[in-house]
């Protein structure tokens, strides 16, 4: 005991070691998802050796272009672009197994995880099944008009069966005595409640019993403790790259609620859904678009629904990257980002998209909202107040022109980085990394967190 003790202090203390560079990195994102989180995850990949998803299932879609090459990820990290980086898939995310047995099919098949042990995937992880599904589709249809628009993957119905302790998990999945059993007792309540009160068909026992059996046997191979892996990784020196999905304004807890996601997509939901210690973080990124966007029901205070939105849409593809949903799109909200700075403890701000701006003669930045006669710099919690609240603009000159080529900041034109100071200043936050194309090559990075000797700025 005493011993493991004193090994213990000694191994924490060496990771505490100014000598020993240690950068455990949280990227999320700052609004309502799809910021280009997977953009920034795979540029940064580069510097680090472990990427974790943490939280979300495959309601996300994150985007890499890599020369001619676009894939979309929906659980695999995006760092699995890269040879020998570890993709972790944390115990935070729920796992529907057919989805990510296709993603593997799809990488190897465009020549990337050649390696089995590039793949870790949690034991703790709770599975997406047939019946989550159906239940999500099933309750939106009888929601109607007040739907949240969900992505239908079963994300909501998986994570209620968790925290109501009725989950079946990744390590269930790999042991088919015990899968059955847990199966068979689930699936006679999701039957009756499929059956009886949504009017839905229920599910024949064996048939998924020989479907996910059939999965089990795949997955096994990448089946760990990942909290172990993690923590083992760090004390060797390696750095670890969280990845968030969906963005801060879809946490369960601090979102628009009930217009939201069923995780917490703050960055402390990195911890709990990596098994990482949040003394071992030691920087939080935010990304956020240019301007603003949103799938999905739920309120959305700079929304364009005139021409001006639908140019953005256009310009920025504005495509939902899962569902292919048309986004809803709008001007830069600073209220949405103090709140992310804050709930996150962000150390540094992502800039994406600003090549989709260069074709506005002006640009407006939502300062604040009016909400009742007063100003507000922050989101009310509850949606029915925000459904109320009226953006207050500042107009800022457009700079039009092309940005894609540009990749130091010195080089921007001048407004473009006027644009960017006013950002800095009025979120008081640093703008690391100015983001002007999809492809990984068309980025301004102003601070990289993974240099020896690039530390965030003091905050009081
Ligand atoms: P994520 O869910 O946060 O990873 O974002 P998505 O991949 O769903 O959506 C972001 C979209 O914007 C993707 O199509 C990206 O390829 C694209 N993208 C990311 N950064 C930029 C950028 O700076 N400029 C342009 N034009 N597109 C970008
Ligand atoms: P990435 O990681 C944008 C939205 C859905 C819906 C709400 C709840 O690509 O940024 P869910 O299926 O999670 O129960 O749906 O959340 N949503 C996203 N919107 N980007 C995402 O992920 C999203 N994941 C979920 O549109 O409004
Ligand atoms: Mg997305």
């Amino acid at each position: 005991m005493a011993k493991n003790f004193l090994a213990n202090l000694r191994t924490n203390s060496l990771i505490r070691d100014e000598r020993i560079f240690m950068a455990n990195i949280i990227v999320i994102g700052m609004q309502w998802g799809d910021e280009g989180k997977g953009k920034i995850i795979d540029l940064l990949t580069e510097f680090a050796q472990v990427v974790v998803r943490f939280q979300g299932g495959n309601n996300a879609g994150h985007t890499v272009v890599v020369g001619q090459q676009k894939v979309i990820l929906h659980l695999i990290p995006s760092g699995a672009l890269y040879p020998q980086k570890s993709c972790v898939i944390g115990n935070g995310v729920v796992v529907d197994p057919q989805v990510l047995l296709a993603e593997v099919d799809e990488l190897q098949k465009l020549g990337y995880f050649r390696a089995d042990d590039q793949l870790l995937l949690s034991e703790d992880a709770h599975l997406i099944m047939p019946y989550h599904r159906r239940i999500d589709v099933a309750r939106e249809r009888m929601k109607g008009e007040g739907k949240i628009g969900t992505t239908g993957r079963g994300i909501g119905p998986a994570y209620e069966d968790k925290v109501a302790r009725e989950g079946i998990r990744v390590g269930d999945l790999v042991r088919e005595k015990l899968f059955r059993k847990k199966l068979e007792a689930r699936l006679a309540v999701k039957n009756h409640y499929l059956e009886t009160c949504l009017h839905e068909k229920g599910f024949d026992l064996e048939e998924i019993f020989q479907e996910y059996s059939g999965y089990g046997e795949r997955l096994k191979k990448y089946v760990s403790d990942i909290s172990v892996f993690i923590d083992e990784q760090i004390r060797e020196g390696r750095h670890i790259l969280l990845e968030g999905a969906q963005g801060t304004h879809l946490d369960i807890d601090h979102g628009t609620y009930p217009f939201v996601t069923s995780s917490n997509t703050v960055a402390g939901g990195a911890c709990t859904g990596a098994g990482i210690g949040p003394t071992k973080i030691t920087e939080v990124i935010g990304v956020s678009k240019a301007y603003t966007t949103r799938v999905g029901g739920g309120p959305f205070p700079t929304e364009l629904t005139d021409e001006v939105g639908e140019r953005i849409r256009e310009r920025g593809k504005e495509f939902g990257a899962t569902t292919g949903r048309p986004r809803r799109c709008g001007w830069l909200d600073i209220p949405l980002l103090l709140d992310a700075i804050r709930l996150n403890g962000l150390t540094g701000i992502a800039l994406t998209k600003m090549d989709v701006l260069s074709e506005f003669d002006a640009i407006k930045i939502c300062t604040a909202y009016q909400f009742r006669n007063k100003r507000y710099t922050r989101v009310p919690s509850a949606v029915e107040d925000l459904e109320e609240c009226e953006p207050l603009y500042e107009e800022i000159p457009g700079w039009k022109q092309e940005l894609r080529d540009i990749r130091h900041f010195r080089d921007l034109p001048p407004k473009a980085q006027a644009y960017v100071r006013r950002v800095e200043e009025l979120t008081a936050t640093e703008v690391m990394v100015v983001s002007v194309g999809e492809r990984r090559e068309e980025t301004i990075l102003r601070r990289n967190p993974f240099d020896r000797g690039s530390r965030p700025p003091q905050k009081a």
